[in-house]
């Protein structure tokens, strides 16, 4: 593997697709420069591109694939769906048994409700504060990433306001976002609880919700504080606002997520990602009288919300789902926790053996290399595009295919046996990278 190479399938197939694809593909999160790699297929922890390179996956579909790629048992369950069925307007029984078995997991969850997307999931969490609460604002953390609706897109990726300047302003996610959507998001500064909680107490009476992600998603993975969550979970409570917790990442923390590790007394929560087993979905799911927006009323009354799709909880997903959660058990969830402790541990052992400033940063499943020099990585540049520069395209091309900002994704295909071959290849990068400098 020689990344870049202007003559291989995917930088033609990159031409190829620039004519009718913007940027050549369907997602802004995976743009690689010079050209994005094409992938041929998928199996367990590796990945295989069209030029025929196989790469260990750290990505995982960005945090999507617990299991890793086509996992046996997965590829059974959904194949012997499929024979009967992919998609249909009547209910189905994995609906129910998924349901039964996130409901029985997670102590917050009543009631849960499917979709196709973690921005589906948002949204309609989203709604349904507000359907609940009859107000129709919500406060998120600037630059915190929620998906992509322009409710959620309001205020990231923009450098972060210096508090002694004044309070983070409403900045539209892209031009011509209407200002009825700004005016509707109070942004308040991520694990600062004393101006957060001030900004969020002068708004309180217009407050549907308060979104915010456990994992610190677009905030260079920073874990929200104890303080700062105890506050949100006051002022919900004082206000009658919903905490409405962002755990479409954050779910792969525990067996009930990361509101069961940390005791998040959420009221909603907006889900997807490991539930679709590698399928497209998303969930809400909360207490049960929040989630009665969504159901008609005994005596014929319709639903405070309306909320239709014609995939949502379709069998495929529902089986998908179904199979990888249930090989989620506890022990699982710890193993792959213990695994991100020993990349991080490894990690950090490297840069100090290179004199390197930096730590194997990160939280429990994900971790990242967080190196603080720009010759080898940028770790801490969040919202550039994938920099396939320094450290990062050494690693490409010496088979490990990890994320923008140096973050690798574990899943339960991955083992102890993975962590000496990562990091001495890590090694090899450095010592090659610096010997250049
Ligand atoms: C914290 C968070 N919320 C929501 C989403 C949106 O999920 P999806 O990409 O499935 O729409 C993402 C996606 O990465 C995310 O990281």
């Amino acid at each position: 593997m020689s990344y870049p190479d202007s003559e291989s399938k995917s930088a033609r197939l990159y031409e190829r697709a620039r004519a009718v694809l913007p940027d050549g593909g369907s997602r802004s999160s995976i743009r690689m420069l010079p050209y994005p790699l094409y992938l041929a297929s998928a199996q367990g922890k590796h990945v295989v591109d069209v030029d025929g390179n196989e790469y260990v996956d750290f990505n995982n579909n960005y945090t999507s694939l617990i299991h890793g790629h086509s996992h046996p048992a997965i590829v059974e369950a959904v194949s012997r769906q499929l024979a009967h069925g992919s998609a249909y307007a009547f209910l189905n029984e994995a609906e129910v048994a998924l349901a039964e078995l996130l409901c029985g997991r997670v102590s917050g969850f009543d009631q849960i409700r499917f979709m196709n997307s973690g921005t589906e999931a948002v949204m309609n969490a989203v709604k349904a504060a507000r359907a609940y609460t009859g107000r129709s604002a919500i406060a998120k953390c600037e630059n915190a990433y929620h998906g992509t609706f322009d409710t959620v897109e309001v205020s990231l990726g923009v450098e972060p306001t210096v508090l002694a300047e004044g309070d983070p302003p409403s900045r539209p996610g892209s031009p011509g976002t209407p200002q009825g959507v700004m005016d509707d998001v109070v942004v308040i500064p991520f694990n600062e609880p004393v101006a957060a909680e001030r900004i969020l107490t002068a708004n309180a009476t217009r407050l549907a919700a308060v979104l915010i992600d456990p994992f610190g998603t677009g905030m260079g993975r920073v874990l929200p504080s104890d303080g700062f969550l105890e506050m949100l979970a006051r002022f919900c409570k004082a206000h009658g606002v919903l905490l409405l917790l962002d755990e479409v990442v954050s779910f792969r923390a525990g067996y009930a997520g990361s509101q069961g590790a940390r005791a998040i007394p959420a009221d909603l929560t907006a889900l997807g990602k490991i539930m679709g087993g590698g399928f497209p979905v998303g969930a809400v799911a909360g207490r049960a009288d929040v989630m009665a927006v969504f159901a008609d009323g005994a005596d014929g009354t319709p639903a405070r919300l309306h909320h239709a799709g014609t995939f949502n909880a379709n069998p495929i997903t529902m089986v998908a789902g179904l199979k990888a959660m249930e090989l989620m058990t506890e022990s699982e969830f710890d193993r792959i926790n213990a695994l991100g402790d020993a990349f991080r541990a490894g990690i950090t052992e490297v840069l100090s053996l290179t004199n390197t400033s930096g730590e194997g940063a990160g939280h429990y499943s994900v971790f990242s290399v967080a190196v603080d020099d720009p010759e080898l990585a940028r770790p801490r540049d969040r919202n550039k595009a994938m920099e396939s520069n320094g450290l990062h395209r050494y690693m490409l091309n010496h088979g490990y295919f990890l994320s923008s900002g140096m973050m690798g994704v574990i899943s339960t295909v991955m083992d102890t046996a993975d962590v000496d071959p990562f990091c001495q290849t890590l090694l090899d990068g450095i010592r090659s990278l610096k010997g250049r400098v």
